[in-house]
């Protein structure tokens, strides 16, 4: 069995790390967890596919791994696991029953682990999924059904395809959920054009354009010039989370719920993302419209919230949560890249060996779109000219 470079985290590490930083989440520097390592590649079975990784894109739950601020799941994967579930890659290898795919194929990956009935995931692939192993890493096997043919005349280069395998599925069926929601209560014979609104981060800015490629207008509350700046060029209204204190008081609720009734003429907003809740939760519950839909698939700030059921109830606001989507759903947001997904990339192409660095970046907020790494040292001639 062949082994190759690729990163992990351990609970040692995840241990130590704590310790040093004084049980501070802030203080927590993510670059001393994530660690390179040795991945043993399984056997190539007649259903696998083996995989040079191009580039990959720095998702947050490696953060929530690194910090084990949701569950340990380093120590729930047995001590040891190998993170990484956004990548593109060659193919170079393929099993005996493999006819989707061949050699010299570009394709990106999706992270739906385990469909239930439904075809929507029980776990996702290198987080909980037993025994899955992530693409943080120089190669990789997978089985055929992980795989999906890159859109490389879609119009976006290489590193804003790399920045969707993950987020452009949770955005699309997100979207999907929230405005089939909405339009249960409110069809679009009554009402054409409904106000949406995302909070700061990359799967809400792809959440928004799919909002005005649908024609409805698009706010983006974002504590980051950069990001908000790109999405205006776009048509999406920016709003500045950091003039009204990220929300830390009751007053500054309030201010945001004044603002955004002005921006809407006294409508509020039909569909909110929040993909942060604490305290982002009750900005975006306050500015519900009447009929609204408030929609989610994390819980960056915190996993519980807290509100007034009343108030739900007479306004008529429905709260949903998402997970990711279904096999097909991948495939069909897959569809959407370049002429609705157009991803904010941060201005920096992170080397492989700056991956650590990169993510200790995100843990600081400090970076100006979603960050991508470049992990092949050459990559091959067909997405030369897609590199900008
Ligand atoms: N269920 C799923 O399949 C799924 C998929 C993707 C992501 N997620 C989860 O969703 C969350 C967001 O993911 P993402 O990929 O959109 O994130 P991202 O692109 O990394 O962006 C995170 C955003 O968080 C905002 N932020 C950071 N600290 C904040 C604070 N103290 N208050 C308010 N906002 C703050 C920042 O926005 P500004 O500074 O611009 O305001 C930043 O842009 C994560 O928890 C992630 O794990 C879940």
């Amino acid at each position: 069995m062949a082994t190759v470079p690729a990163y992990s985290i351990t609970t040692d590490a995840v241990a130590k790390e704590a310790e040093r930083a004084g049980g501070d989440w802030h203080a927590i520097d993510v670059s001393n967890v994530l660690a390179l390592d040795e991945l043993e590649l399984r056997e190539m079975g007649p259903g696998d596919v083996r995989l040079k990784i191009l580039a990959v894109s720095c998702e947050h739950n490696i953060d929530h791994a690194a910090t084990a601020d949701t569950i340990n799941i380093a120590e729930a994967r047995g001590g040891r696991m190998f993170p990484g579930n956004s990548a593109t890659g060659e193919v170079l290898e393929v099993g005996a029953n493999v006819t989707k795919f061949k050699p010299g194929d570009i394709v990106i990956t999706h992270c739906n682990g385990d469909p239930d009935r439904f075809g929507f995931p029980l776990k996702i692939w290198a987080y909980d999924q037993p025994d899955s192993t992530g693409w943080y890493s120089k190669e990789a096997v997978v089985g055929d059904w992980q795989l999906i043919k890159a859109p490389l005349d879609c119009g976006l280069n290489l590193w804003e395809i790399a920045a969707l395998p993950l987020r452009a599925p949770t955005a699309y069926h997100m979207w999907r959920r929230a405005l089939g929601i909405y339009r249960v209560k409110v069809p679009r014979e009554n009402q054409a054009v409904l106000n949406v609104m995302g909070f700061g981060g990359g799967v809400s800015e792809l959440f928004l354009m799919n909002a005005i490629a649908e024609g409805h207008n698009a706010y983006f509350c974002s504590g980051s010039p950069e990001r908000r700046k790109a999405l205006e060029k776009l048509g999406i209204t920016g709003i500045d989370q950091k003039a009204f204190n990220r929300f830390a008081s009751k007053d500054d609720v309030k201010a945001f719920s004044k603002e955004c009734k002005q921006l809407t003429d006294g409508e509020g907003m039909h569909i909110v993302c929040d993909m942060l809740r604490g305290p982002v939760f009750p900005a975006g519950f306050a500015v519900a419209a009447r009929q609204g839909v408030n929609v989610s698939s994390g819980w960056q700030l915190s996993q519980v919230i807290d509100y007034n059921t009343t108030i739900a109830s007479v306004k008529q606001v429905t709260l949903d949560h998402t997970h990711y989507e279904t096999l097909v759903g991948c495939d069909a947001a897959t569809e959407l890249y370049g002429s609705v997904y157009k991803p904010t990339i941060h201005h920096e192409i992170y080397k492989w060996e700056d991956l650590p660095r990169a993510h200790h970046e995100m843990h600081e907020n400090t970076q100006t779109g979603i960050p991508i790494a470049q992990v092949a040292d050459e990559l091959p001639e067909a997405v030369r000219d897609l590199i900008p």
